[in-house]
């Protein structure tokens, strides 16, 4: 499964993407808001941090003016992809964004049938919110499971990715259903890796390390 992060703050993206398994990058108006600067300048440096897709969503409700932005952003770097709402104005847009050979993320998926539609349009992401139905007691991660099982059925070429991921445990179960892309938040990404047996188990290494070269000094001054 691809790992993206879902964010567009340049420090985290940084601090995450040396780290060398990060494939891409989610952001949206909000994530973008929260960030201090040009969003335009921000999205291409991310572009030029991470070299996958960047999701670039437009803020426009009509077709015309989703396609007009979609434009602009897929203009700015090739790595950009146009991230365009699941609405019927997003399907529209998706159909002329795509046909044009861009790429589009069709966002807030919150249902098989939306994620269907989205692929016979041409989107080449489709982004199912597994934490926001999971905050209306609605089990998130089973549309994630419900739609590689329809994408499968028919060899769709449209990626599956698991957005609204909060948890590690939600990335398992992603990755379990199948998802071809996880996005997470980067505290989320740095939980993937985190276990404390594994620096439990690195300190006594080197702490048994230590101990046989002092024993080895002791030894060679003795003899
Ligand atoms: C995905 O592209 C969205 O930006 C994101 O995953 C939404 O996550 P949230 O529901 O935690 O805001």
């Amino acid at each position: 499964m691809k790992i993206f992060l879902d964010t567009a703050s340049l420090k985290e993206i940084r601090e995450a993407a040396a780290l060398g398994v990060v494939d891409g990058i989610t952001t949206n108006p909000s994530l973008l808001a929260k960030e201090a600067g040009d969003p335009e300048q921000i999205l291409l440096e991310i572009c030029r941090t991470v070299d996958g897709p960047i999701s670039a969503e437009v803020v426009a409700t009509d077709a015309e003016g989703m396609v007009r932005e979609g434009r602009h952003w897929a203009s700015l770097h090739e790595n950009i992809v146009v991230k365009c709402p699941c609405i019927p104005e997003g399907l529209k847009a998706t159909k002329v964004l795509a046909g044009e050979g861009h790429r589009v993320n069709m966002t807030l998926i919150f249902s098989p049938t939306q994620a269907l539609l989205a692929a016979k349009a041409g989107a080449s992401f489709v982004s199912p919110f597994v934490g926001r139905l999971d905050d209306i007691s609605t089990p998130g991660m089973e549309l994630v499971h419900d739609i590689v099982q329809i994408f499968d059925n028919y060899s769709l070429g449209c990626e599956v990715l698991a957005a609204s991921l909060r948890h590690p445990m939600h990335v398992v179960e992603a990755a379990k259903a199948g998802a071809h892309v996880g996005t997470m938040p980067v505290g989320v990404f740095h939980g993937l890796l985190k276990h404390p047996l594994t620096d439990i188990g690195l300190r006594r290494f080197l702490d048994d390390w230590e101990k046989a070269k002092k024993e080895l000094a002791a030894k060679a001054v003795e003899g």
